[in-house]
C-alpha cells in the first residue's frame, strides 16, 4: 500500500476489501476488533485524498439480501472510529452503490452492503464469480486487500477482483502475514501451541503440520473429548467426533515418535446439561478426573488442575500460538479455562499470537487488554490455513 500511496491516490476510487465480519447481538456489535484492525489502511487512504470504498462480507447469507446480515451497524461503527461520516450503500453493485461511490468527495469513505447478498461472491463457478468481480471493478480504480480473515476464501472480491485492478496489500494483511511467517519460518523455541474450539475436524490439518513444528501441544475445548476417547477413556455425553478417532489416535502416536509433547487435560468441568448462554443461570459444574467422566455428563471446560498444568507448560515458552477457547467461555462457570490460558500468555515473556475469530473475541469479551498479547490475529480459518502451509487465494491474488 505504501507504493500505491507514494504514486498518489488523490481523487482515485480505492476498493478496500476488509473483513468486517463482526459478532452481532441483533444490531449491536459485541466485538469491533476487526473494524479497528482495518482503520490504519482506511485512514491512510482517506488522508491521502482517495475516495475509499470499503467492502466486506458478514455472516453467511444465502446469496440474496437478508436484513439480519446487513453491514449497516459495521458502517456506523467505522464512522465513529474514523470520527467522520461514512456513506452507506444499501446494495453491492446496484444503483445505491453506484450513486454512493459517485457522490464521494476526495478523502471520503463509503461502505457498500454485504458482498454475500450477491450469489456471485461465493460462487464455485469461475464465470459467475468473474461476472460479479467485473461489476465490482466498475466501482473502483484501485484495489487494496486488507480482509485478512477472508484470504482463505476463493471469493469474487478476494480472488477475482484484484486481477482486474491495480492492487496492493493493506497494513493489516502485511502485519498478519509478517507474524505468521515468523511462526512458520524461524520460530523461537520452545514453541508451544494451545488448541481449543469445538470440532477436532477443523483442526486436523493444522495439528498434522504442528506435529513436525511445535515442541508442545496443549489440547482443550470441545475437541479434547475426541482425544480422551482416542486414549481409551469414556467421555459421557461430551462432544465427540467418532469418525475422527483413527486419525486422532495416529496423531497421538506420531507426537510420541516425533518427541512432541501432546498434553491432554487431567481434569474437566462437567454437567448433565449444556448451560443456558442467554440467562447465564448458575450451572454448578462438577470437577472430575479426565479419565472418570460420568456416563450421563458432558465436559464443558478444562478443570482447575489442568489450568495449572497448562499455565506451567506455557510459562517457559519462547513462542506461543493459541487458537480456540478452552471451554464454553460464554458462560461464566465455564470461562476459567480460557481465562487461565489467556492469563498465562499475558504473564509469559514469549512472543504470543492469538489466532482466530473465537479466541480473539474471547480475550476481549473476557476483559483482557489486547495490547498485552504479542499479536491478536483477525483471522481464524485464515491463520490456521496459513499455518497448514496452504496457498491462500486472497494472498496469491495480491502477489500476482
Ligand atoms: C471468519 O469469520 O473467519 C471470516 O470472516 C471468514 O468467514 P467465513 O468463514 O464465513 O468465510
Amino acid at each position: 500500500i505504501d507504493e500505491l500511496l507514494a504514486a498518489g491516490v488523490a481523487g482515485r476510487r480505492v476498493f478496500v476489501r476488509a473483513d468486517l465480519n463482526v459478532p452481532l447481538d441483533g444490531t449491536t456489535i459485541t466485538d469491533d476488533g476487526r473494524i479497528r484492525a482495518v482503520l490504519p489502511t482506511v485512514k491512510a487512504l482517506a488522508d491521502a485524498g482517495a475516495r475509499v470504498v470499503v467492502a466486506s462480507h458478514l455472516g453467511r447469507p444465502k446469496g440474496v439480501p437478508d436484513p439480519a446480515f446487513s453491514l449497516a451497524p459495521a458502517a456506523a461503527r467505522l464512522g465513529e472510529l474514523l470520527g467522520s461520516a461514512v456513506a452507506f450503500a444499501t446494495d453491492t453493485v446496484g444503483d445505491s452503490a453506484r450513486e454512493t461511490v459517485a457522490g464521494l468527495a476526495d478523502g471520503q469513505v463509503a461502505v457498500i452492503e454485504n458482498l454475500r447478498f450477491n450469489a456471485g461472491e461465493t460462487a464455485k463457478d469461475d464465470v459467475e464469480r468473474g461476472t460479479f468481480a467485473d461489476q465490482l471493478a466498475e466501482l473502483a480504480d484501485l484495489y487494496v486487500g486488507d480482509g485478512f480473515g477472508a484470504v482463505h476464501r476463493k471469493h469474487a472480491s478476494v480472488f477475482d477482483l484484484p486481477a482486474r485492478l491495480p492492487h496492493a496489500a493493506g497494513y493489516l494483511i502485511a502485519t498478519e502475514v509478517g507474524v505468521l511467517k515468523k511462526l512458520t519460518e524461524d520460530v523461537e523455541r520452545p514453541y508451544v501451541v494451545a488448541l481449543g474450539g469445538s470440532k477436532v475436524s477443523d483442526k486436523l490439518a493444522v495439528i498434522d503440520q504442528l506435529l513436525g513444528k511445535a515442541d508442545r501441544l496443549l489440547i482443550g475445548g470441545g475437541m479434547l473429548f475426541t482425544f480422551l476417547k482416542a486414549k481409551g477413556y469414556e467421555v459421557g455425553t461430551s462432544l465427540l467426533q467418532e469418525d475422527q478417532l483413527p486419525v486422532v489416535q495416529e496423531y497421538i502416536e506420531r507426537a510420541e515418535k516425533n518427541g512432541v509433547e501432546l498434553i491432554l487435560p487431567v481434569d474437566v468441568l462437567t454437567s448433565t446439561e449444556f448451560p443456558d448462554l442467554k440467562t447465564k443461570a448458575p450451572a454448578n459444574p462438577n470437577t472430575v478426573a479426565a479419565d472418570a467422566i460420568p456416563a450421563d455428563q458432558l465436559g464443558l471446560d478444562i478443570g482447575p488442575e489442568t489450568r495449572k498444568l497448562y499455565a506451567s507448560k506455557l510459562a517457559d515458552a519462547a513462542t506461543v500460538f493459541w487458537n480456540g477457547p478452552m471451554g464454553v467461555f460464554e458462560h461464566p462457570d465455564y470461562a476459567e479455562g480460557t481465562k487461565a490460558v489467556a492469563q498465562a500468555l499475558i504473564d509469559s515473556p514469549a512472543f504470543t499470537v492469538v489466532g482466530g475469530g473465537d479466541s480473539a473475541a474471547a480475550v476481549r469479551i473476557l476483559g483482557f487488554d489486547e495490547n498485552a498479547f504479542g499479536h491478536i490475529s483477525t483471522g481464524g480459518g485464515a491463520s490456521l490455513e496459513y499455518l497448514e502451509g496452504k496457498t491462500l487465494p486472497g494472498l496469491a491474488a495480491l502477489e500476482g
